[in-house]
Order: structure tokens, then C-alpha cells, then sequence
């Protein structure tokens, strides 16, 4: 039996204030709920999961930086850093890990400065703009790239 894969689970700025952060954009889910389904998910797929975020950029950074040596492959909501920081990019380029990148919201249907990430040109693939189930199918597509791996 292979050994469980470790993933760790990032979300970013202002997502702790899901379920009442313009709930039109993202949606009635609290961030407790999708990492309670996440952890679920992972467990009846074999996996360890281990959920983090912060409203501070470096803290976010020192988290990245210790998966090099205790995770598999990362799952990742940005948030509005996706759209701004070099060192978030440098520092999942530097885990050398994969990472998958979601969002709630189709970013590519709002403002212009959304369009852009920092993160897509090194993720394995990217999913936006399915609500909550970004966060299921980025798990799924997650965990079977690290098994096809
Ligand atoms: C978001 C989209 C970002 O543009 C925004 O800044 C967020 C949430 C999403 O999940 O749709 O904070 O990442």
C-alpha cells in the first residue's frame, strides 16, 4: 500500500470571512464548512489534509516554505494576492510541490484585474468559478495527478 498522500490546503486573504463576504460573489459557505468537507473527501481517499489561512502574506509564505519537507502537493485559493504577489509564486515555485489553484468565483467574468494570476503559469491546472465545488474538484484533480505521478 502506497504511503498517504499529504496535502496541504491554503486559503487566502479575507477567506475567513466566507459566508458573509459578499455571499452573491462566493457563496453561503463558511470556510469551516469547506474545509470540514475537504478533510472528509480526504480521509475516504486515503489522504492526510491540513488546512491553513491567513490575511498576512508572510505568514502565508512561511507555511508554503515548511510543506517543502511535510506535504505532497498543495491545494490553493489565493484570494487577491492571486492577482498581486511575486512572493506567494516564489515561494510555491520554491516547495517545489504541485499546486492546484481555485476559486469560487469565475474570475475570468469580472474586472480586468482579476483576469490576471501570479499563480496559473505554475499550477498544474487551475478551476474557478463553480462555488464551493471549485475547492472538491481541485482536491479530486489534485490527488489523482499526485497518483498518476
Ligand atoms: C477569489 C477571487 C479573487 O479575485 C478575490 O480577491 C478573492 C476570492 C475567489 O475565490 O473567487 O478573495 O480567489
Amino acid at each position: 500500500m502506497p504511503d498517504a498522500q499529504r496535502i496541504l490546503v491554503i486559503h487566502g486573504p479575507n477567506l475567513n470571512l466566507l459566508g458573509t463576504r459578499e455571499p452573491e460573489i462566493y457563496g453561503a459557505a463558511t470556510l469551516t464548512e469547506i474545509d470540514g468537507f475537504l478533510a472528509s473527501m480526504a480521509k475516504d481517499a486515503g489522504c492526510e489534509l491540513d488546512a491553513f489561512q491567513s490575511n498576512h502574506e508572510g505568514l502565508l509564505i512561511d507555511r508554503i516554505q515548511e510543506a517543502r519537507t511535510n506535504a505532497d502537493g498543495i491545494l490553493i485559493n489565493p484570494g487577491g494576492l492571486t492577482h498581486s504577489s511575486v512572493s506567494l509564486r516564489d515561494a510555491l515555485l520554491g516547495s517545489e510541490l504541485p499546486v492546484v489553484e481555485v476559486h469560487l468565483s469565475n474570475v475570468h467574468a469580472r474586472e480586468t484585474f482579476r483576469q490576471q494570476s501570479y499563480i496559473s503559469g505554475i499550477a498544474v491546472g487551475v478551476i474557478t468559478g463553480f462555488g464551493r465545488n471549485s475547492y472538491r474538484l481541485g482536491l479530486e484533480a489534485l490527488i489523482h495527478h499526485l497518483r498518476e505521478a
